[in-house]
């Protein structure tokens, strides 16, 4: 992909502080912009930070990153082709410990005020407009061969323009319906034992909700109440109702959250489990930082 802003000397310099974090431990100074399930968003330069820095779990070889990344450029392409937004996105790899590669997905630092929970959360009066353009999104884009994750942690509001940013799980299949993603790696960070099973009977589940408008459109609105922003379900669900059958209730959002919040809550203490498991009996650096306690 095209340079992004950052250079490859600094990234090589980002990936030093991530590995003497690891091997710590703790996050410690890392500047973190945020934690998701599977990646961990960094700052760059950590003072300031102008550039976000997506750490994937890291790649057995060069070759699976490279196949990573094309993917990820891909999927770009394709969201812009269906007309949404994106933030302007690089693929960087970076050699890493034991001979392994680390991925990043670069994009420019939004402000934390154009970030969509915020923007929700500080003038509700806006909720109209911008749930919405994220509605129209889903509906260009979503279909068999492409998947969103259109939760409105992604999506940015500038200037009454929606941007999306998370890009770093691209969801594209093949023609026959297949998806393109390495569920392999993506099950990393997961417990080894375990990393079969799921690749094979949770993770092809999970990927074809996100090719699912009404699905997508559930887990969305169901996230509200993670986001803390219960005050703008109800009209989430009418705004929904204009376009998907059968109508969303909201009996139905509140049952989804309960299950949904429990899946990724068991899936981070496997997580912390496993971490326990790999430092004391093991003696071994566990290389992922997990999240403290979320209030889910
Ligand atoms: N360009 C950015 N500028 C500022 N903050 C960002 C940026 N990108 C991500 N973040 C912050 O980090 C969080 C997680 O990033 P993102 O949604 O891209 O990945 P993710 O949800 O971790 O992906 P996954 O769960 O698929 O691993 C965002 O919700 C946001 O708070
Ligand atoms: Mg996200």
């Amino acid at each position: 992909m095209s340079d992004g802003p950052v250079s490859e000397h600094e990234l090589a310099a980002l990936e030093a502080r991530v590995h003497e974090a690891l091997v710590q431990g703790e996050a410690g100074t890392l500047p973190v912009l945020g934690y998701g399930e599977i990646t961990l968003v960094l700052g760059w330069p950590p003072e300031a930070p102008t550039a976000a820095c997506k750490r994937l779990p890291v790649f057995a070889d060069a070759t699976r990153a490279e196949a990573y990344g094309t993917l990820v450029t891909e999927y770009v392409e394709h969201l812009r082709a269906g007309g949404l937004d994106v933030l302007p996105t690089s693929w960087h790899t970076v050699p890493a410990a034991h001979g392994t590669v680390a991925g990043y997905v670069v994009q420019p630092v939004l402000p934390e005020a154009t970030l969509v929970p915020r923007v929700l959360a500080d003038t509700p009066e806006q909720a109209r407009a911008v749930l919405d353009a994220v509605l129209d999104a889903v509906d260009a884009v979503v279909d068999p061969s492409c998947g969103l994750d259109a939760q409105l942690s992604n999506w940015a509001w500038r200037d009454s323009r929606l941007t999306y940013f998370d890009v770093t799980t691209p969801m594209l299949s093949d023609a026959a319906g297949r998806t393109r993603l390495d569920l392999a790696h993506m099950g990393t960070p997961l417990p080894a034992p375990l990393r079969p099973v799921l690749a094979r009977f949770a993770f092809p589940g999970i990927v074809a909700a996100y090719h699912d408008r009404r699905t997508v459109v559930v887990d969305l609105v169901g996230n509200l109440l993670k986001e803390r922003l219960d005050h703008v379900v109800d009209e989430a669900i009418a705004a929904a109702n204009r376009r998907v059958t059968p109508s969303l209730t909201r009996g139905e959002i509140d049952r989804w959250y309960a299950g949904n919040a429990r899946m990724w809550e068991a899936l981070l203490r496997l997580r912390r489990a496993d971490r326990w498991w790999q430092r004391r009996v093991r003696r071994r650096t566990y290389p992922f930082l997990l999240p403290g306690a979320i209030d889910r």
